[in-house]
């Protein structure tokens, strides 16, 4: 049985004395959950979450990280880093870092290794834009970055990799994809991962969906045979809504 991970994505929002509210918010709500939680929070605001999560069932996350150990590469922070302060987990590859930032799928994959070789839990996303599902070509998005993302690893690293669905079209937009395509989408990300991996590998991998995700439409979104949990963005910044999409099962 696959777990359902629940993790905010907070982007380029709040300061630290911000996270610390919410922490102190979300904790009474959430703390009776079978659900993972997870926030990921900018890089400012790790230590201070961290702090402010202990003792919690919060866990904590960035939203990037270099696949260099250090260096001269001003404005980017390691993986060492990251682990140094006590993250847990990392976001790799978010369609607006592909989109604004110059992430590839090769940068996606060393990233990835790097943090499995630091025993940080990666949300690697992968998803097509509008244009790309209208012609048709949603399936061979999704699976070839998909399998250039896990190049290289092996069946135990795979299963340890967490993977996020989000359609670029649903990000930001208030569309969300139907329960129905989210699903079938995650399904062929799992049958790729089946195709390379097999399949006690590709039952295992936890797959999320992520695209204007709220405590509306949660419920039917994670209750689909596939989908396993979701990355939040926008409703992840209030605390009650995101408790009220972490408890979608309660
Ligand atoms: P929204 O939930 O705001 O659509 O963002 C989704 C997302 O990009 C999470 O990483």
């Amino acid at each position: 049985m696959r777990k359902k991970v629940i993790a905010g994505n907070w982007k380029m929002n709040k300061l630290p004395n911000e996270a610390m509210e919410f922490i102190a918010e979300l904790t009474p709500l959430v703390k009776d959950t079978e659900n993972e939680v997870v926030i990921c929070v900018p890089y400012t605001d790790l230590f201070y979450s961290l702090m402010h999560a202990q003792g919690t069932n919060i866990k904590i996350g960035a939203q990037n990280m270099h696949y260099e150990e250090k260096g001269a590469f001003t404005g980017e922070v390691s993986g060492e880093m990251l682990k140094s302060i006590g993250v847990e987990y990392v976001i790799i590859g978010h369609s607006e870092r592909r989109a604004y930032y110059g992430e590839t799928d090769e940068t996606v994959n060393k990233k990835l290794k790097k943090a499995l070789a630091l025993e940080l839990k990666p949300i690697v996303c992968v998803g097509e834009s509008l244009e790309e599902r209208e012609a048709g070509k949603a399936k061979e998005i999704v699976t070839t970055q998909t399998k250039l993302a896990l190049e290289g690893l092996n069946n135990n690293e795979v299963e340890k990799t967490i993977i996020a669905y989000e359609p670029i079209w649903a990000i930001g937009t208030g569309k969300t994809a139907t329960k129905e395509d989210a699903n079938e989408t995650i399904k062929w990300i799992r049958e790729e991962i089946e195709k390379i991996y097999g399949k006690e590998v590709a039952d295992s991998v936890i797959i999320q969906y992520g695209g204007s995700v709220k405590s509306g439409n949660a419920k039917e979104l994670f209750e689909m045979s596939d989908i396993d949990g979701g990355l939040v963005g926008g409703a992840s910044l209030d605390s009650t809504e995101f408790a009220k999409i972490v408890n979608y099962n309660v």
